[in-house]
């Protein structure tokens, strides 16, 4: 592996690689000392071009804690504000001897345009790119769920015959698609629910069960319900009435909370719109692993940075692939 750009490419394989070498991470993290020298020498940047809380934070402690030099660059505040094109961004990064760059972006396609541009030697990593995808999420999705639903037994399993529902605004979730073809690749049955005007345009074509009632999704007790944030920064249109219909129809409320089989988990990857998509019950349940993906996150970003950046530095940026 030489980028993490999606899951749609990836294989199995290298997905259990992730997730095993993520347990390893884990272990590391319950010792008083939690820095590892892995990393040493290497410098890692992180390129924000949009907001961001948890993903940001992760991705940053991930680095520290393999004992890289990280630089954090956020458009906001920098030249990109002034205007400067992402490829006068890569060249400074490259001057500069990034070994990696962990990138988010509000266009789709800019993680990949990056790797394949020649701009840069380093690794790239897409933490999140426009509609496209957020592979570490998935990851780190998957990392929680194989814990839960398997304990000790997690290790080098697959989630085959795992039924996830994924509800919410799929139309503009990254999260969705990279949890699609990762989960899709580990063998575990997924649902898409949501009203016709939030599912995803090709939906049909995936390897998913499109659904639009949530109360049905739900009486097929699905092992795991996946809630998504309303992204109103991507609307601009209506997609539905309004919030209390949404909220009524497709939100994880405390009667639908109730209704949930015992071994079912409840999963958000934040930031949480309460009341909306998800009551404050259910987000604070013991189902709920909100907290958790974050913990984990840090885990699985240790784990794809060590498995991309720790070999040699390539020679030159050409030789990529
Ligand atoms: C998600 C994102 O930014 O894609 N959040 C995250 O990374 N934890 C989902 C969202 O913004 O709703």
């Amino acid at each position: 592996m030489r980028h993490l750009l999606d899951t749609r490419t990836l294989s199995r394989e290298d997905a259990l690689l992730i997730l095993d070498t993520a347990e390893d991470m884990a272990a590391t993290q319950q010792r008083e000392v939690k820095k590892l020298p892995t990393l040493r020498g290497k410098t890692i940047v992180n390129l924000f071009y949009e907001d961001s809380t948890r993903t940001r934070i992760s991705f940053e402690a991930a680095a520290k804690r393999l004992s890289a030099d990280v630089i954090n660059f956020s458009a906001k505040g920098s030249s990109v504000s002034k205007g400067e094109s992402l490829k006068d961004t890569a060249q400074t990064l490259q001057a500069i001897g990034a070994d990696g760059v962990v990138i988010r972006h509000p266009a789709s396609g800019a993680p990949a345009r990056l790797a394949s541009s020649g701009w840069i030697d380093a690794g790239v990593l897409n933490a999140g790119d426009g509609t496209h995808e957020h592979p570490t999420q998935a990851l780190l999705d998957a990392f929680t769920m194989r814990r839960r639903l398997f304990g000790e037994a997690s290790r080098g399993r697959d989630l085959d015959g795992v039924s996830v529902v994924i509800v919410g605004d799929l139309a503009h979730s990254r999260v969705a698609r990279s949890n699609l073809w990762l989960l899709n690749a580990l063998g575990a049955h997924v649902a898409f629910v949501a009203p016709e005007t939030l599912q995803p345009y090709g939906a049909r074509d995936w390897p998913v069960t499109v659904e639009h009632s949530l109360d049905a999704a739900l009486r097929a007790k699905p092992d795991v319900v996946m809630m998504l944030r309303i992204q109103s920064e991507r609307m601009h249109a209506a997609y539905f009435p309004n919030e209390r219909e949404y909220a009524r129809n497709w939100g994880l409320d405390d009667l639908r909370l109730a209704r949930l089989s015992d071994r079912a988990i409840v999963m958000h990857p934040g930031p949480m719109n309460r009341g909306l998509e998800i009551s404050s019950a259910a987000a604070d349940s013991p189902r709920s692993t909100v907290l958790e993906q974050v913990a984990n996150g840090v885990s699985v970003r240790m784990a794809a940075l060590y498995l991309l950046l720790s070999g040699e530095r390539r020679q030159t940026p050409k030789d990529s692939e």
